[in-house]
This record gives structure tokens, sequence and C-alpha cells, in this order.
């Protein structure tokens, strides 16, 4: 078996992550070794008795910005000269299944969890290399969107998922949706099964799955196509 990719989460929340990070398939990629997931309390790493980690942003303005000792503290106390350091952030990158991919073959991760109105400007010059965006919309906790990461990336690592094959026919990894599925019974409250998926013609099946697919891409979600023809956008994942 290759290394486990290791992922540290650096957070104010580290008890909303363990749930996840223990449970379900997450938990399983760790115990079955092909993963290492760790949280890490942002909070061990502040010096003031009130254990301090944001402060009121210089020029005025509403809201709380996070201090930069904690975060470089607590980066540098996991980091590797080959460590991918992933700030969570609505300014970053859009996340999708390319950056999965990408990420999902390193070594090392290492997510800085935002909180209240962002991160000291100096956190995001000079300690991270990515920052990615989980979609057009605010939360208040980035430990939510770094455990929405961490789910899509550990499941593409090779044996989480048991069968090998189980992520290459998914939806985004060919650029498009996924074809509609369907299991027994083959009749259910009069709606049938498509005769083709059981007729044991896979060739035909093949053929059925991918004009479905390509159907329902242009009808959901055509800017996917777009890009595809244009070989861009999908086609890569994050910096890296
Ligand atoms: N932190 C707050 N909102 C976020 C988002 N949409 N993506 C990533 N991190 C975030």
């Amino acid at each position: 078996m290759s290394e486990p990719l290791e992922i540290d989460v650096i957070t104010i929340f580290p008890g909303m992550l363990r749930g996840f990070l223990e449970e379900s398939m997450l938990g399983r990629a760790a115990a079955s070794g092909r993963a290492v997931l760790r949280a890490i309390d942002l909070r061990e790493f502040t010096e003031d008795v009130h254990r301090t980690t944001d402060d009121r942003p210089y020029g005025g303005g509403p809201g709380m910005v996070m201090k930069p000792e904690p975060l470089f503290k607590a980066v540098e106390s996991v980091k590797r000269p080959e460590s991918r350091v992933v700030l969570m952030t609505p300014q970053g990158e859009p996340f999708n299944q390319r950056c999965a991919e990408s990420l999902s073959r390193e070594r090392h991760l290492i997510f800085v969890c935002g909180h209240y109105e962002g991160v000291d400007e100096r956190v995001r010059e000079s300690l991270v290399t990515d920052e990615i965006s989980i979609g057009d919309y605010v939360l208040t906790n980035g430990a939510l969107a770094a455990t929405v990461v961490v789910d899509a990336v550990v499941r593409l690592v090779p044996g989480v998922l048991g069968g090998e094959g189980a992520t290459e026919d998914e939806s985004f990894s060919h650029g498009l949706l996924e074809y509609p599925q369907y299991t027994r019974p083959a009749s259910f409250r009069g709606m049938e099964v498509p005769a083709i998926l059981m007729s044991g013609n896979h060739g035909e099946v093949d053929k059925w799955r991918r004009k479905q697919a390509t159907e329902r891409t242009q009808l959901r979600r055509p800017d996917l196509i777009t890009k595809d023809v244009q070989g861009k956008d999908n086609q890569h994942g994050c910096t890296g």
C-alpha cells in the first residue's frame, strides 16, 4: 500500500470536524491507513489568556479579522516542504472535481479555515499555496467548507472506496453529469426501467448512457459542455 494522504485541518472548531473525520467514509479511510486526518485547534497556538484568534480590522469597518500569529504558528507546526496549504475562502478558486483529483495526488494537505470577516492578508500572501471556494455564498465557518473538500478528495485516494474504478464513471469525472441509474425492481408503481439496460448488450448500454449523460448535461449544465469544448476551466483544478 502506498503512503497515506495526510491532512491537517486548522480551525477554531476542531470538535465540529472530528465527527466527520471519525464517521463514514472518512473514518474508514483513516482506519484503513490510506488517509491520516487531524483536526488542529488554532487556539492552542495563541499566547494570551483569552486565547484570541481574531482582532478588529485596521482602517475600521465591521467584523473581525483572523490574526496572523496563531495561523503562522499552527501551519508551521505541521508544514513540510511538500505540503500544500489551502485557505478556505469565498474569494478562492471554485472547487471542482479536477481540483479534488489534483489534491488527492498530494502527500500532505493543510487546510486553513477562515472564520469571521476573513484572515489577515499576510497569511494569504506568504503562507498559503492555494485558495479554494466551495461556492458563491458565504459561510460563517470555514471548517464546514474544508470538510466538503476533504470528503471529495479522500474518496479519490486509491483503495478508499473499495472498487478502484468506482470513481471513474461518475458525474464530472469526464466533464459531464452522470447518466440515470436504476436498480431492482424493473417495474415500480407503473414506472419501468428502460429496456436497453436489461438487454445484456453492453455496447448499446454504453451508447445509451453516453447519450443520456450528454443530454442531461446540455439541459442542466450547458456551461460544462462549453468549457469542455474550449478545453479549459474544468480541465484543470486548483493551482497545482
Ligand atoms: N468560507 C466561508 N464561505 C466559504 C466558501 N463559500 N467557500 C470556502 N470557504 C468559505
